[in-house]
């Protein structure tokens, strides 16, 4: 059973294959966080010893009801601040006599089979009962009437800790929730790493390890959107943690909106790291019997380093977080019109991109912006989603209905939740975008965001995409948002509620792409915001796949990928090979390179084929049809990172499929010099009592190729390598 309650000592095990998660209650009814590792079966019998006590003479260890303990020391598994713990709260109020302190103790616990949805929002799931056991545990503040309730879910099969928290207000007075974090651990010690994922647009997911020397390490948004500039992801590996050895602490945030991950160290060397959404400009109004459910934080510990880490999530999210007909199909290879034609093109334009598209083997046409209202350029039209006539004659339907008679697939670009100030949209509702009364609305990229904590604004998305959708030839959507919130203000919320507005904003967002996917269950949706600016878990959940980055550089796109493949599966990340030079970095990489690492992830195209010469078709035909050969192993199978473009000066992995049948091999370089030494990259995760095969009929053991590896010599700057290699029948 992976959830045990031992009633004699009260303490709650949360087991999975291979990490343990153990919660005790104390007498006085606070619960601690006493212990999350690796998976232990027990505790010794007298467990006061491992509980952290006060020390002599600290001025700052408040009294805890006359015992031996302050919370101000203790693990507490749910903190607040003020009742003794003088720390970081998960969690944070204002009662309706003006006062902030919150003690939460607890009261009842439910074990049960399976896992429960989340009201709402985003979160992991289960097709079977059996596959997870979940735990409640019920806290409360009598004189407040506030309940918490701290969910676990732990999985047979994965080694994650999801954790949740629902706020239920069942007095009489309104509470102002000001914080309402989701995950909170602890860790002992000073010898970490914290490892996050920062960057920009055009520079998503840039792998960052730095010392954490105590005090405060935050990474997090205000933006309204996850956004480019961090991650909702964050780490603490003990120093020296590599991709394959090392003990890694792992938080993945299953929401879209504004967040915060943080360590904070005590004087007495305990860590406390949690995630949630961000307390910074959030307060909810909790009514007399209503309930604020908080997102779902994925919670990873690995004893295997890096890698580990990231294969957990990578098994969980695509089979347990990814829905939909695309998470068990690979998916369309396809070409998108945004990087070869912009905004300015025509039907025919598009029928002749089509046209070579299929002789190359590419399987679906995705038009990208400037097919609506008039859109010359990304500067009007947003929210006026009817063809463009003079471009479109015979509308989206004509122009579907040919390129599926051709034998490919076609998708649409949207940016369904903004504006555009010169619109029809814009002329009929102006108070419909977030906004504040008199005061100046900001334009960034020429539009304004719609205020999706409306529920109008939502009705009208649906209605509009519905529309669109009900084209049976639509068969993908390319979802784009392409703005952070700014002057945030609704004209339908009152005062009291105005700062609710970003994070009922995502609810609004959610329930429109809930009420999307399923109404069109076999639309592929692809995700986009300016690139990754909202390539979260969250996210994950109604698109299965997510436009990376605006940057197609292939260098580049080396140390993205392999940030981005921190958290996200390989499959999720939309990968094209662009012309050259390329439109952001200005390098001009070979057709081979942009093609080998376009091919480590969900391949698509960004570029006119008219314009191709005969070594390029060739040569795209031969990178397509390998796609294709390796695209089930793309989708499913385990990542080995063996290079880091952000410490080895290349990169290079390894992708194995689950049964160690296939096999495919990367390496791109870029800071090599002419006759330097030779590489060596063994690989991982193999069958090494198999002997493997190269496509030139080369035979390998497994064990070779893990202990001897591939050995490289005068690889010049961004040379790039794909080794497929195939399990020979007879093993080794
Ligand atoms: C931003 C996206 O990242 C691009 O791929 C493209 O779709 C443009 N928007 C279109 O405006």
């Amino acid at each position: 059973m992976p959830i045990r309650f031992d009633s004699d000592k009260n303490v709650f095990y949360l087991h999975t294959p291979k990490t343990s998660y153990i919660i005790a209650v104390l007498e006085n009814k606070y619960p601690i966080n006493l212990y999350y590792g690796k998976r232990i079966e027990g505790l010794p019998d007298d467990i006061e010893n491992i509980i952290p006590t006060r020390r002599d003479g600290g001025g700052s260890a408040q009294d805890m009801e006359g015992t031996n303990l302050s919370t101000d020391l203790l693990p507490m598994e749910y903190p607040t601040y003020g009742s003794s713990d003088l720390r970081t709260p998960a969690f944070h109020a204002r009662y309706s006599d003006g006062t902030s302190v919150t003690a939460l103790l607890y009261s009842e616990y439910r074990i049960m089979k399976g896992k429960k949805l989340l009201v709402e929002l985003p979160c992991t799931y289960i097709e079977d009962n059996a596959e997870a056991e979940s735990l409640e545990i019920y806290l409360r503040d009598a004189l407040k009437g506030l309940e918490v309730v701290l969910c676990y879910t732990v999985y047979e099969k994965y080694d994650a800790l999801i954790k949740s928290v629902r706020v239920h207000n069942d007095g009489n007075e309104n509470i102002r929730i000001e914080s309402v974090l989701s995950s909170t651990i602890h860790l002992y010690g000073s010898e970490y790493q914290a490892i996050h994922l920062a960057g920009a647009w055009a520079r998503e997911q840039n792998l960052l390890i730095t010392d954490f020397i105590g005090g405060k390490f935050s990474v997090d948004s205000k933006r309204g959107a996850s956004s480019h500039n961090h991650s909702p992801f964050l780490a603490l590996a003990e120093k020296g943690t590599n991709e394959n050895y090392g003990e890694v602490y792992a938080m993945s945030f299953v929401y879209s909106g504004n967040f915060i991950a943080e360590a904070d160290e005590d004087c007495y060397n305990t860590i406390r790291m949690q995630m949630g959404i961000n307390p910074f400009n959030f307060e909810w109004v909790l009514e007399p019997g209503q309930s604020f459910q908080a997102p779902e934080v994925v919670n990873v510990f690995s004893q295997d380093g890096f890698g580990g880490m990231s294969r957990t999530f990578h098994d969980l999210y695509r089979s347990r977080l990814v829905r939909g007909k695309y998470r068990d199909t690979v998916r369309p290879i396809l070409i998108n019109s945004w990087e070869a034609i912009g905004c300015n093109f025509d039907e025919n334009k598009i029928l002749s991109i089509a046209k070579k598209a299929k002789i190359l083997g590419i399987e679906m046409v995705v038009l990208d912006d400037g097919w609506f209202g008039h859109r010359d350029a990304p500067t009007s039209s947003l929210g006026d989603w009817y063809p463009n006539k003079k471009k479109l004659p015979d509308g989206i339907k004509g122009l579907s209905k040919k390129i599926v008679q051709m034998g490919l697939k076609f998708g649409l670009w949207v940016e369904p939740e903004m504006i555009s100030e010169d619109s029809e949209l814009y002329r009929k509702h102006p108070d419909w975008c977030i906004h504040i009364k008199g005061r100046r609305r900001n334009l960034a990229r020429n539009q304004l965001v719609l205020d999706l904590s409306r529920p109008d604004v939502c009705d009208y998305i649906i209605n509009f995409m519905t529309e669109i959708l009900s084209d049976r030839n639509v068969s993908y959507i390319k979802w784009d948002m392409n703005r952070y919130m700014s002057d945030i203000g609704s004209a339908s919320l009152p005062p009291e509620k105005q700062r609710e507005i970003p994070h009922r904003y995502m609810l609004g967002l959610y329930k429109v792409l809930e009420n999307l996917i399923s109404n069109f269950p076999d639309v592929l949706f692809e995700g986009c915001a300016s690139g990754g600016g909202r390539f979260d878990a969250g996210m994950l959940y109604y698109f299965p796949q997510y436009w990376t980055s605006d940057c197609t550089d292939a260098v580049e796109r080396m140390s993205i990928q392999y940030g981005t493949s921190y958290v996200m599966p390989i499959a999720a990340i939309g990968a094209h090979i662009s012309a050259v030079p390329n439109k952001v970095t200005r390098r001009s990489c070979s057709l081979e390179t942009r093609g080998n690492v376009a091919i480590c992830g969900q391949l698509g195209f960004e570029l006119d084929p008219n314009v191709l010469n005969d070594y390029d078709v060739k040569m795209i035909k031969q990178i397509i049809e390998k796609y294709k050969q390796m695209r089930e192993t793309i989708h499913n199978g385990d990542l080995y990172r063996l290079k880091s473009p952000f410490y080895d000066g290349m990169s290079a992995c390894n992708i194995v499929s689950k049964d160690k049948e296939n096999v495919i091999f990367f390496l791109g370089t870029f800071t090599s010099k002419p006759f330097s030494g030779k590489i060596r990259i063994k690989l991982k995760g193999l069958d090494k009592n198999a002997s493997y095969s190269d496509k030139e009929g080369k035979v390998y053991s497994g064990e070779f190729l893990e202990n001897y590896g591939f050995l490289f010599e005068n690889v010049i700057d961004y040379t790039s390598y794909i080794i497929l290699l195939k399990k020979q029948n007879n093993g080794g």
